[in-house]
């Protein structure tokens, strides 16, 4: 039995800058490794010389059968989008190679997404939580939860994979917020072709334009790469006096410490 492993490496949104140290290391061990678009482009400098395929291609016992023949020679890897949290579909792998899967987390869009905009997702007075949502993975049966459900003030939502076009999204949004909120689409985020728009639930509309973000007007069901990211501490700012606060009521040693 060979000590050859199946890396599961977070690749983060696009950009190989994102890439850790760890998943960096695991990659050079590799020559097999399975490459989701755009990645074989915008990662093309780490992967001179080694085997690609594109995951999607294959039935899964097909992957399988890749699996077992690349780990013959050497350890196999698959570049992970964001990485494994959420909305990743390894998971049937993981659990089939068992001991021979070793994951290695990344940076999730989530995370870039909110270094981007240089924004925290919860903000003490008014974002109390933040919630992580698609609307194609909620169902379409009667008991199932609505994107409504989860849209509720002092709530950041993340919408991942949104195939809601955006008049209709937004409508929804408006109902659950029932006020006017910060609204940021980031399509393509650290990849060529990269856009930003923010605005509100009431402008952004117009802002967005004709520009299909979520490729609702394409034949291709795969989902656009564009997080959705909607909640009052987008644009909300912060001074010193929550700082303050925690000093004085959560950081500062006690007597006794
Ligand atoms: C199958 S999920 C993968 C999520 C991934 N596991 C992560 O941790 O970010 C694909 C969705 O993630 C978001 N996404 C992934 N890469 C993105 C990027 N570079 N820019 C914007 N959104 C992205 C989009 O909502 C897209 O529809």
């Amino acid at each position: 039995m060979n000590e050859h492993k199946v890396y599961f490496i977070g690749a983060g949104p696009g950009d190989p800058e994102f890439l850790t140290l760890k998943g960096a290391r695991a990659l050079e061990r590799c020559q097999l490794v399975f490459v989701p678009t755009p990645y074989e482009q915008t990662f093309a400098d780490l992967l001179g010389g080694k085997t690609l395929l594109v995951p999607f291609d294959y039935y899964f016992e097909e992957l399988l059968e890749h699996i077992r023949a690349g780990l013959e020679t050497a350890s196999v890897a698959f570049l992970v989008p964001g990485d494994l949290t959420f909305y990743s579909p390894f998971q049937g792998l993981i659990d089939t190679l068992g001991a021979a899967a070793e994951v290695i987390p990344g940076v999730g869009t989530a995370n870039a997404a909110s270094a981007r905009l240089k924004k925290t997702l919860d903000l003490p007075g008014v974002c109390k939580s933040a919630v992580i949502v698609s609307p194609r993975t909620l169902g379409d049966r009667p008991e199932d939860p609505k994107l409504i459900d989860f849209a509720r003030p002092g709530t950041s939502l993340l919408i991942y994979m949104n195939n809601i076009p955006l008049p209709n999204l937004v409508e929804e949004l408006r109902r659950g917020y029932q006020s006017d909120v910060p609204i940021a689409i980031i399509h393509r985020l650290c990849l060529p072709g990269e856009e930003i728009v923010l605005g509100t639930l009431d402008d952004i509309v117009a802002k967005v334009g004709e520009r299909d973000f979520f490729n609702l007007r394409a034949k291709t069901k795969r989902p656009a790469l564009t997080l959705v990211l909607v909640g009052e501490s987008l644009a909300a700012e912060e001074d010193g006096t929550w700082w303050n606060y925690r000093r004085d009521n959560i950081w500062r040693y006690r007597d006794g410490d």
